[in-house]
């Protein structure tokens, strides 16, 4: 089975290539074998890739700059992965993409269904709806995966900006009213193995019982706050040097961001857990895993 994985050098596709290499060959594209802000040029770039299965971690991520590069955004994170799903449906390869809660308005507490309104409140999170209404459009058998505050122990992401912090400043100030999952890039890598386990004809059933979309994130849930103190507390029992004395929590609004994010960022997993039969770990328990890497390096 020819697995395409796009994004390799980022966190999600390097967890994939890493986690599904020995079940499966994989074909990794980087941008410069296959450029998103390029949509015209797709097609025959998978013509000659040839993959049995699509998987599209790749996307525009910086949220801010977003703000400031709006068709840049929409290119790489809507029509692009539009043009992917178009050439897979028309070839009957199943096409796994990635989207975000970032497509939620974050309001409220529950956990965000897979059904509920999106309101997207960034550029960002519009561009990565665009992308999901692209590929419904485009029918086929494909399954959008929404999920949320990805990070790993490599790559440029929350924990690592934490950790930096952390070695250089006494004070931490983190925002204490946005409430999700942190989701760590090898537990997706994980899930997504599962799903595929299951082979392509289950996979195409199931796919079509989701409706093409579902949320995958750790279980639990915490604030940025908690989240922070959480890796301070983690990377201290690991004897990592830090000046850290106090994390302060602080409001969204004394963080003035260029991107509007959501304060309720809680993804519903029901649909994980009924249809694909999976269960996440908690969100400590993921972050454990990642410390102990950074810690044994
Ligand atoms: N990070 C989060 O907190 C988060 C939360 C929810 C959902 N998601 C979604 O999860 C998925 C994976 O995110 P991630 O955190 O793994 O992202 P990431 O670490 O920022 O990596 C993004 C990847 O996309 C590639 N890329 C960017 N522009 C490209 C282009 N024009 N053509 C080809 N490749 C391009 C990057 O390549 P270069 O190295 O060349 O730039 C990189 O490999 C994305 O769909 C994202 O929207 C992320």
């Amino acid at each position: 089975m020819r697995v395409l994985v796009t994004g390799v050098t980022g966190q999600v596709g390097g967890a994939l290539g890493a986690r599904l290499r020995d079940e499966a060959t994989i074909i990794a594209a980087d941008r410069a074998a296959l450029d998103l802000a390029a949509p015209h040029a797709i097609p025959a770039a998978l013509d000659r890739m040839a993959p049995d299965i699509i998987i599209n971690p790749a996307a525009y991520t910086a949220v801010d700059e977003a703000e400031d590069e709006r068709e840049l955004a929409m290119r790489v994170n809507g029509k692009a992965p539009g043009a992917i799903a178009r050439w897979a449906a028309a070839r009957a390869v199943p096409f796994i993409h990635f989207s975000t809660d970032y497509v939620f308005d974050g309001s409220g507490t529950k956990p965000w269904r897979e059904d509920d309104p999106a309101r997207p409140l960034s550029t960002y999170g519009a561009s990565k709806l665009a992308g999901e209404n692209e590929i419904r459009a485009a029918g086929g058998c494909f399954l959008v995966i929404r999920t949320s505050w990805v990070y790993a122990a490599q790559g440029d992401n929350f924990l690592r900006t934490i950790m930096r912090l952390a070695q250089e400043r006494k004070e931490l100030r983190v925002v204490a009213d946005q409430v999700g999952a942190p989701t760590s890039a090898p537990l997706i890598a994980d899930a997504v193995a599962n799903i595929l386990s299951a082979g392509v004809e289950n996979l195409r059933r199931r796919f079509a019982q989701a409706g093409g979309l579902v949320h995958l994130a750790a279980r639990g849930e915490t604030s940025r706050h908690g989240f922070a103190g959480a890796i301070v507390d983690g990377l201290r029992l690991r004897g990592l040097p830090l000046a850290v004395e106090r994390i302060t929590p602080i409001g969204a609004a004394d963080y003035p961001a260029r991107a509007a994010r959501p304060r309720n960022s809680r993804l519903d997993l029901g649909r994980l857990e009924n249809l694909f039969g999976i269960t996440p770990p908690p969100w400590q328990e993921a972050l454990v895993a990642e410390l102990d890497k950074i810690a044994h390096r």
